[in-house]
């Protein structure tokens, strides 16, 4: 089955100096965009909903789909909620069948989030291979229902890392180190490659134990997402990017073609965007040929 843990498949992306893209994801088409394009790249690929779409949709609708989809191809691939704050959600979407889950206590404190963290972990560990992904610091800009100002944003103390690892049991670690959910303010934002690179060595030295995830990969120069993969990012995520390809060529396409009325056409074109700039972003974070 190509369905397989978010911790097995960044491990080796760890290990081997490359990244999976995390894509989200809105609607089945962009689904079913990222899967064909992930196929044919052969490269593992991780699809992930925010906590609206997947309320909106149905968590129990996206496993279904994404299963139907999944389970007939031979790429590496997850399904994972991203940034839920809500434990109980956490823990229904586990149930369901999403295969990572992250629970998200930036905004609380220290030990708060470690408690709370913990309670997924534990639940999404007792039900099986479902791996789970924490965040210490925040990430400022706008991720769903989830908004930090700039200046409240906080970065990740490497020096904490490693407890808040060990105490709250997750798998896949999302350290705040300056990037930013949504479109950047600025050409050149701060980013801390040095203290990503300080992470990564305290959790993952000699052996890769914890895998590092990259939040806010949308807007980023490629030069600067090559240097968070060296210095360690293992799963990058990629959101708004893909919402302003589904938005953009939608209007492109209806302003195209003002008097047609047939959605399968506007699907197709929405996917073939979409299709598009998956391979694009599987080819920059080297995961290209690395389903295997
Ligand atoms: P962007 O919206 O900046 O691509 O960030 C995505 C993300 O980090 C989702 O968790």
């Amino acid at each position: 089955m190509a369905i397989v843990s978010a911790k097995e498949m960044l491990t080796k992306a760890s290990n081997e100096k490359y990244a999976v893209g995390a894509f989200n994801i809105t609607s089945v088409v962009q689904m079913g965009a990222i899967i064909e394009a992930a196929l044919g790249k052969n490269a593992p690929v991780i699809i992930q909903t925010s906590v609206t779409p997947a309320r909106f949709l149905k968590p129990e609708v996206i496993v279904a789909v994404f299963r139907a989809l999944a389970q007939s191809v031979s790429i590496p691939i997850c399904l994972h909620l991203d940034h839920c704050t809500d434990v109980d959600f956490c823990k229904k979407c586990a149930d369901v069948g999403y295969t990572n889950i992250m629970f998200d206590g930036s905004h609380l404190d220290f030990e708060e989030n470690i408690k709370r963290t913990r309670e997924v972990s534990d639940y999404c560990h007792n039900i099986g291979n479902i791996t789970v992904e924490g965040e210490l610091g925040t990430v400022s800009g706008v991720e769903d229902q989830i908004k930090v100002a700039a200046d409240e944003a906080q970065l990740c103390d490497p020096e904490k890392s490693l407890e808040f690892i060990e105490r709250s049991g997750i798998d896949l670690f999302g350290p705040a180190i300056g990037t930013a959910h949504g479109v950047y303010q600025t050409e050149n934002p701060v980013i801390d490659f040095q203290r990503l690179g300080k992470i990564f060595q305290k959790l993952n030295n000699p052996d890769v134990k914890t895998p590092l995830v990259i939040h806010g990969g949308t807007g980023l120069s490629e030069s600067t997402v090559l240097n968070l993969i060296n210095n360690g990012g293992a799963k990058y995520n990629v959101s708004t990017n893909l919402k302003y390809i589904l938005m953009d060529s939608t209007f492109e396409y209806m302003s195209g073609h003002p008097n047609e009325y047939d959605p399968g056409k506007l699907d197709k074109h929405v996917k073939m965007a979409t299709k598009q700039r998956i391979e694009y972003w599987i080819d920059l974070l080297g995961s290209t040929g690395k389903a295997l």
